[in-house]
Order: C-alpha cells, then structure tokens, then sequence
C-alpha cells in the first residue's frame, strides 16, 4: 500500500522567526504521528533553521525549487548541493506559479528532476492544467504532455525516486477545490499514463498528490480516493492546526481500521 505524504508548501511566506514558530507548533501538534510521511517546505532562507528544528522529529525538510546544476555562475539560483547540505529530503519542481510566472517549461522541469534524482532529493514534480485547457476539454492532453515532458528520458528505476503532484491551476488558491470525482479521474489517468511509459510496478508504486485548496474539511473525501495518495498544501500548511488537521484527516479511515 502507499503510504500517504502530505507536504506543505510555504510558498513566499514566513520570516525565519515566523518558520521557527511554526514548525514548532507543527511538530508539536504531530508528536505522535507516524501514520503519513509529513514533508514542510519553507523558503530558502529558512531552510537552516527549520532543518535544524525538524531534526529526529517526523517532519522531513523540503525546497521549493531548484537549479540543475551542482554550481555554477547562475546569479541567485540555488543547487541540488545545497538542498542536501542543508538536509533536504524533497524538492518541489516545475510548481504552475514557477510555470506562470518564471516561464519554466516541461524540458527545463525535467533537467531538474533528473538533478533530484542524481542527489538523492526526492523531487515533487507539479502537473496541472488551467481553466481555459479543462474547459477546452484538454485537462488530460496537458497533463499528459507534461508527464511525458518532466520525466523524458527517465528509467523506472528513476520513476521510482519520484513523486508527482496534480494541481489543476484553477484549484490554487482559490478555495474552489476539485471535486472528488474530478480528482480521482485524473490521477486515475496519470496512472495508466504511467503504467503505459514505465511499466506496472512504477505504476502502482509511485504517490500521485493532490494540490489545490485543500483544507481540513476536504481532506478526509480527497485522501480516501484510491489513486490520490496525499496532498500540497498550500495556503493551509501556513497555520499549524490547519496543517496538522490535514495530516490527521489524511488516514482517517486507517487509523479506525488499525484501532
Ligand atoms: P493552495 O496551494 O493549497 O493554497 O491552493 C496549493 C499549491 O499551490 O501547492
């Protein structure tokens, strides 16, 4: 079974005093969990400090993004290097702001996963399509070009070091959240898109996130669906009750089962 990972997006928020305030109250509101993979990724500049708070705890360190090469004249970029120095377990790549707002294409995204993977960082690659493509009717077409794009040339002993985050673009930060039905189709879909490009076991294997206003009252409808195995949190990952709520919410019906 697939262990679910919820992770946390800090997107451009949190001072390091902030990021220290709330990574403690983080971890102190999860100090028994061990049910879900938990993963926070703040900014850059608090990296260091909440690497050294998450330490022994259940919270792994993540980043936001990431330069492909290990160094270089590439004025304030940030290296695979780097993130591992500072005890980074995960980076999060080719997110729709990153997209929109940086011009990242699937070819730029794909040199950094295959960065990741080299060091060891479990790279989280973003794939989602906007309004105007779904009410096209070409979700699955975009999704499926930025699949094939992200992991070009990727092994499936590679595929195996990976996870994948389906964000439709309409969904961020906006409060309007798929509908499960929604969702499940899409991850159902990258499924068998992968099924079809690296085989079964990658396939069954690998964690299909959902992002996109998740909160705590979605969260237990979203987790249950049978291909949707965690969830990026943005905007709610930014307050500690919301984040450990989501990640309790998360194996609900695990944690009756197992009781
Ligand atoms: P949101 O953001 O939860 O605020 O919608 C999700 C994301 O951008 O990863």
């Amino acid at each position: 079974m697939r262990k679910k990972l919820i992770a946390g997006n800090w997107k451009m928020f949190k001072t390091v005093p902030e990021a220290a305030n709330l990574v403690n109250s983080i971890k102190a509101g999860l100090s028994k969990f061990s049910d879900a993979d938990v993963v926070i990724c703040p900014p850059f500049t608090a990296l260091q400090v909440v690497s050294q708070l998450v330490n022994e705890s259940v919270v792994d360190l993540g980043a936001q993004d990431m330069h492909f090469e290990t160094e270089g004249a590439y004025t304030g970029e940030i290296s695979p290097l780097m993130l591992k120095d500072l005890g980074c377990r995960y980076v999060i790549l080719g997110h729709s702001e990153r997209r929109a707002y940086f011009q990242e294409s699937d070819e730029l995204i794909n040199r950094k996963a295959k960065a990741a993977v080299k060091f060891n960082l479990i790279p989280i690659v973003c794939v989602g399509e906007t309004l105007a493509e779904r009410e096209d009717g070409r979700a699955q077409e975009v999704v499926r070009g930025q699949v094939r794009g992200s992991f070009a040339g990727f092994t499936p002993e590679e595929m195996e070091k990976v996870v994948i985050a389906y964000e439709p673009v309409w969904a961020i930060g906006t409060g309007r959240t798929a509908t499960p039905a929604q969702a499940e189709e899409m991850h159902a879909f990258v499924r068998g898109l992968l099924k079809e490009l690296f085989g079964e076991s990658v396939a069954g294997e690998l964690r299909i996130l959902y992002g996109g206003s998740v909160k705590p009252d979605n969260t237990q409808e979203l987790m249950r669906l049978p291909d949707v195995d965690g969830a990026l949190v943005g905007g709610a990952s930014l307050k500690a009750e919301s984040f450990v709520q989501i990640v309790n919410e998360s194996t609900h019906d695990t944690v009756k089962e197992g009781a």
